[in-house]
């Protein structure tokens, strides 16, 4: 944003941890979006056609018809024990362990559930541990809380957790270590079994909090998957998770399931932020989930991501330039492209929104400015007949 005597009235009284510049960056992949005729590859937005629409409308008719009052009015802060229970199922259909009664809280999205985490473990200075790149709004959460954020590489087998060890062992003491396992925003890879196992150990012997971000846990595009770090490891994680690439975001609802001292500590942060999450969002997500309509929507949805996914590569192994390089997802919203030797991912991102394409470049995923010649792809959103020639048009900017 523009620095004008306006904006510095107010800048110079805003609290001193806003400074930091991060901030804008969401807001910059949002406002491409609003373009007209834009082959956007920007936000990690789910597709529109996966949305519920005739039985949301159903559901909620429902609601009004049987004179309910739950849904329409404010929730305990854990959650509606309705949503609470039918969310513990689904994580021990789907991860096989389900949590107790203290382990669980329905969060406002799966954001909330992190800031609720850095609300609660962190203090100025305090050492937080993503994987470098990882999702932007957890950088901005744990950097709100004035964390120090590291990144750790990662490579086609999610985060390289020999070179976690070697820090750990050189002295950095993180308290968190922030996690995406599955189909990862933005690098599209998921973190091997012998990685997981690994990085389960270190937790316990150094003693840090492992946060396992699940939000493309269920998109998987087919039915390989592995154990998730929460249920090889409850005692040392907390799981955050989102209905929103699932069900909808319109309704800003996930959760957190960890060790319930944690959780309790969760569901007190929670009191001063929203205080509960919106109790017909958590209405419907159960009677969403109940009915069976989510499993059957997820089939349509991992069919309709896993063929956008293959256009793209497709796509790509057409057009790109031999030196480009690309990870190959098996789920998820996202592939991560190494740009030729020498190209600016900035550069590369401003020229393309001249010939109508929006992508983003990669060093908005990295907290320390690396991934000057990356950009994210996101295929979630983009018109499957406009993929073709929208990675034409970027490969055109390369070649
Ligand atoms: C890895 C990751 N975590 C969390 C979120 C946000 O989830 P929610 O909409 O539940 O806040 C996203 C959305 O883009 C994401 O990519």
């Amino acid at each position: 944003m523009a620095v004008t005597p306006e904006t510095q009235r107010w800048d110079r009284l805003f609290a001193v941890r806003t400074q930091g510049g991060a901030d804008d960056g969401i807001a910059a992949i949002l406002a491409f979006l609003g373009m007209p005729d834009l082959i956007s590859f920007a936000g990690g937005f789910p597709d529109p056609l996966t949305f519920p629409r005739e039985r949301a409308s159903a559901l909620l008719e429902e609601f009004a018809a049987s004179g309910e009052a739950s849904a329409f009015q404010y929730a305990p802060t854990r959650g509606l024990a309705g949503p609470l229970d039918a969310l513990a199922a689904r994580l021990a259909a789907l991860q096989g362990r389900r949590p107790a009664d203290d382990e669980l809280l329905i969060t406002s999205g799966a954001i909330e559930a992190l800031e609720l985490v850095g609300k609660s473990f962190l203090d100025r200075g305090d050492v937080v541990v993503v994987e470098g790149p990882t999702y932007l709004g957890a950088i901005m959460a744990f950097r709100s809380f004035e964390a120090e954020v590291v990144a750790v590489p990662l490579d086609e087998d999610g985060l390289e957790v020999d070179e976690l060890e070697r820090l750990l062992g050189a002295g950095l003491r993180p308290k968190l270590v922030y996690t995406i396992p599955d189909h990862q925003n933005p690098a599209g890879v998921s973190l091997s079994l012998e990685r997981r196992a690994r990085l389960v150990e270190l937790a316990q012997r150094h003693g840090f909090l492992i946060v396992e971000d699940v939000a493309y846990r269920e998109l998987g595009f087919d039915d390989a998957a592995v154990p998730s770090l929460w249920s090889l490891a409850p005692d040392a994680v907390v799981q955050a998770g989102t209905t929103s690439k699932t069900f909808f975001p319109g309704v800003r609802l996930g959760w957190a399931a960890g060790p319930g001292r944690i959780v309790s500590q969760l569901v007190s942060a929670k009191q001063n932020t929203d205080q509960c999450a919106g109790a017909l969002g958590q209405r419907l997500f159960e009677e969403y989930v109940r009915r069976g309509w989510i499993d059957e929507q997820l089939a349509v949805s991992r069919a309709l991501y896993r063929r956008k996914s293959e256009r793209t590569l497709t796509a790509l192994e057409r057009s790109m330039p031999e030196d480009a390089l690309w990870t190959y997802p098996r789920g998820g919203f996202f592939s991560w492209l190494t740009l030729p030797d020498g190209a600016d991912a900035d550069d590369v991102a401003r020229r393309a929104v001249e010939r109508a394409v929006a992508v983003v470049p990669g060093s908005l995923f990295f907290p320390d400015g690396r991934g000057g010649g990356d950009v994210r792809l996101s295929f979630s959103l983009v018109d499957e007949a406009a993929i073709d020639d929208g990675i034409e048009r970027l490969a055109g900017l390369l070649t």
